[in-house]
């Protein structure tokens, strides 16, 4: 990236821990003092094994889980001491999630799932159309499409469904666990090319967990991930 002013710190974790207790007090540690700073703009892979504390790392930057050590600033703001609404309205209009099984619901077209975070976002004052159609139109999905229901599309179909629907809020950060996961090897690479353009085109911040190296080439840094513990290279692009 050639940026010269200096560029803005969306994510900011310090010294971060987690670990998770079983039924009997036994403590897994799961990751270990963790510092990792991604800054607007940025679209970084965060590659590790199976079991290497990937989802456990995504959950605490979107906000749906907590650290048990460390402090974590998002945009300049203590997430570490957010409540659970506070929280609650950070993941609905700052953070989006894309899921290795998309969650779409069966019973709603295409067009009415992408709607659904704006409905669940109460302060939402925008118009519907315009905001779900822009979405649409940004994960490249044809119109004929729209008013299908998920099981009527191909796995990349639907990926670009779940695609629409975490941006149709505009938010800061878009998270994405194992994206390419479920697809085959042609449909998956389109799939990042829509990350790839969202983030040139947008300046979307992209962070994508994945076992996938194939991902490193098109990122900008890859944080490896391994028994909860990080260290960082140069993405290839
Ligand atoms: N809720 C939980 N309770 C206990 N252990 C967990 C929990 N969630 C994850 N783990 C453990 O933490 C480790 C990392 O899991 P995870 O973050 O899902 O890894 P990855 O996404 O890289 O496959 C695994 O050993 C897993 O069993
Ligand atoms: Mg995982």
């Amino acid at each position: 990236m050639t940026n010269i002013a200096t560029p803005t710190k969306l994510i900011e974790l310090k010294d971060i821990s987690k670990s998770f207790y079983l039924a009997g007090g036994l403590e897994v540690p799961v990751l270990h003092h963790i510092n990792l700073d991604v800054f607007e703009g940025d679209m970084i892979a965060i590659l590790g094994p199976s079991g290497s504390g990937k989802s456990t790392l995504m959950n605490i930057i979107g906000g749906l889980d907590i650290a048990t050590h460390g402090e974590y600033h998002f945009a300049g703001q203590a997430v570490d001491k957010m409540s659970g609404n506070e929280l609650a309205e950070l993941r609905s209009t700052d953070i989006s999630f894309i899921f290795q099984s998309f969650h779409l619901l069966p019973g709603k077209t295409v067009y009415q799932n992408v709607m659904l975070p704006l409905i669940y976002q109460r302060s939402f004052t925008g118009d519907y159309d315009e905001y779900v159609t822009h979405a649409l139109k940004r994960a490249s999905l044809e119109e004929a499409h729209w008013h299908k229901k998920p099981n009527q599309l191909s796995g990349g179909q639907r990926q670009r469904v779940a695609i629409a629907r975490a941006l149709v809020a505009r938010p800061k950060l878009l998270l994405a666990d194992e994206p390419t996961g479920n697809l085959d090897s042609k449909t998956g690479e389109n799939i990042i090319d829509s990350l790839t353009y969202l983030n040139e085109k947008y300046g979307t911040t992209i962070v994508i967990v994945t076992h996938d190296e194939s991902l490193t080439e098109v990122v900008h840094r890859v944080v490896n991930i391994k028994d909860g513990l990080i260290n960082e290279t140069a993405g290839k692009k």
